[in-house]
């Protein structure tokens, strides 16, 4: 019998700091009537110094998993889609792997730039439709904020902080995510990028002084690319759901730039109010922007169960990606508190577990360590 991957939970997590356009007209040549007039922008969260990105997408999971009403033992997979990690390694997937008390789950960090929600949500549903996993949490996390070159008036103003986050389950009945198209152009690497940190420009003096640890961006070229690829995929993915445009409920786009999404409408020939636009308040959430825009449209009561989502991203790469999804979650009650109750409890259990393993690692080297040099002092017989 065939296999569907449904999403039965969603959270969002975004820093309680706002950094205004007006604030950020004091620091850099820019005014709000221009942030606002080319993108659509006019405010977005940045995270604190503790915020970080594993911290904000352990957020956002427990309360998808909240909604979902799952317990933590019962995940299979954790994937972070981000494009600023905790470290190059370990994977943040893994700890926000250990953070939920996943035991029994895998856990890996995908990178696609914006694209990223929709490349793990794909893969998510490929793990589940294939009978390997069946309940995967899928998280969009990122602290952009760190990567940002504050002096650089062209990037600076477009990105924000914040974290969201999806709990997929396999199920027979038919729904959840039903297509995905995936899509990569690598001859446009340079057209956004961080271009140091990896192994062709390790970090050094000379990469921090000339600052490579930033984005560096060709905003005309990106645009281009985005309002070409945004229509395309999203046409794409719905024909090969099955559907037709004027079937699809609602249109949750990357939240890039309110001309991109305009001009992406325009296109596919949908009316203002199927499409979802909250970029006002988050700015450029990278692989975040599509769970928090999901979050927000199902708390506005914009989605219902039943209804027809197309969902598309575009980004560094280049790479774009879209999903065509049918809801069938109904919307969820209020959590009641008992239930609220036991997961704090949880994720207390799991936190002392988690030291409880460190601790005894860390034991177990010393004793083994003190056994060696016993040995080697102990003269042979
Ligand atoms: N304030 C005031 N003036 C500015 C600012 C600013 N913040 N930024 C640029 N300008 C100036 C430029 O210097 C330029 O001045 P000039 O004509 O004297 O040279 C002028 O405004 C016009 O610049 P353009 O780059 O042509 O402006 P445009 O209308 O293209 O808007 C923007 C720039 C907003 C960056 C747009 O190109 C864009 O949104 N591109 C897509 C970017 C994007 O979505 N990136 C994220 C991809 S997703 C990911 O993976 C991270």
């Amino acid at each position: 019998m065939a296999r569907y991957a449904h999403i039965i939970g969603w959270g969002k997590f975004v820093p309680p700091n706002i950094l205004t356009n007006e604030d950020l007209a004091k620091t850099v040549d820019t005014t709000d009537q221009w942030i606002r007039e080319r993108t659509g922008i006019a405010a977005r969260h940045i995270a604190s110094a503790k915020e970080t990105t594993a911290i904000m997408a352990v957020h956002a999971a427990r309360d998808a998993i909240e909604v979902a009403d799952v317990n933590p033992a019962e995940i299979d997979l954790v994937i972070v889609a981000t494009a600023t990690p905790e470290y190059p390694f370990p994977a943040t997937a893994c700890l926000v792997q250990d953070a939920l008390g996943a035991e029994r789950a895998g856990a890996f960090d995908l990178e696609a730039g914006c694209s990223g929600f929709m490349y793990a949500l794909t893969a998510a549903t490929g793990f589940i439709r294939s009978g390997i996993y069946n309940t995967i949490v899928v998280i969009g996390s990122e602290t952009l904020s760190r990567v940002v070159d504050w002096n650089d008036r062209a990037t600076c103003v477009l990105f924000g902080d914040g974290a969201g986050a999806f709990v997929l389950r396999g199920s027979d009945e038919p729904g959840g995510v039903l297509a995905s198209i995936l899509g990569s152009d690598g001859s446009g690497g340079e057209l956004l990028m961080v271009p140091a940190g990896g192994s062709k420009h390790p970090a050094g003096p000379e990469t921090v002084l000339s600052k490579m640890h930033t984005i560096k961006m060709n905003g005309r070229e990106v645009y281009r690319f985005a309002t070409r690829v945004m229509a395309s995929a999203s046409r794409q993915v719905a024909e090969s759901a099955g559907w037709s445009l004027d079937q699809i409920d609602l249109f949750i786009p990357h939240q890039a730039n309110v001309r991109i999404i305009d001009s992406a409408a325009r296109a596919l020939k949908l009316p203002p109010d199927k499409v979802f636009v909250n970029l006002e308040r988050y700015g450029n959430t990278s692989a975040a922007s599509i769970p928090i825009a999901v979050c927000e449209a199902i708390d506005s009561g914009k989605i219902k169960a039943g209804d027809h989502l197309v969902m598309v991203g575009f980004g560094a790469g280049l790479t774009w990606a879209s999903c065509a999804i049918q809801w069938s979650a109904p919307k969820p009650g209020v959590i009641a508190p008992p239930r609220a109750a036991v997961s704090r409890l949880r994720y207390g259990w799991s936190s002392i577990k988690s030291i409880g393993s460190r601790l005894s690692r860390r034991v177990d080297a010393a004793v083994s360590q003190l056994i060696d040099t016993l040995e080697r002092k102990t003269p042979e017989e």
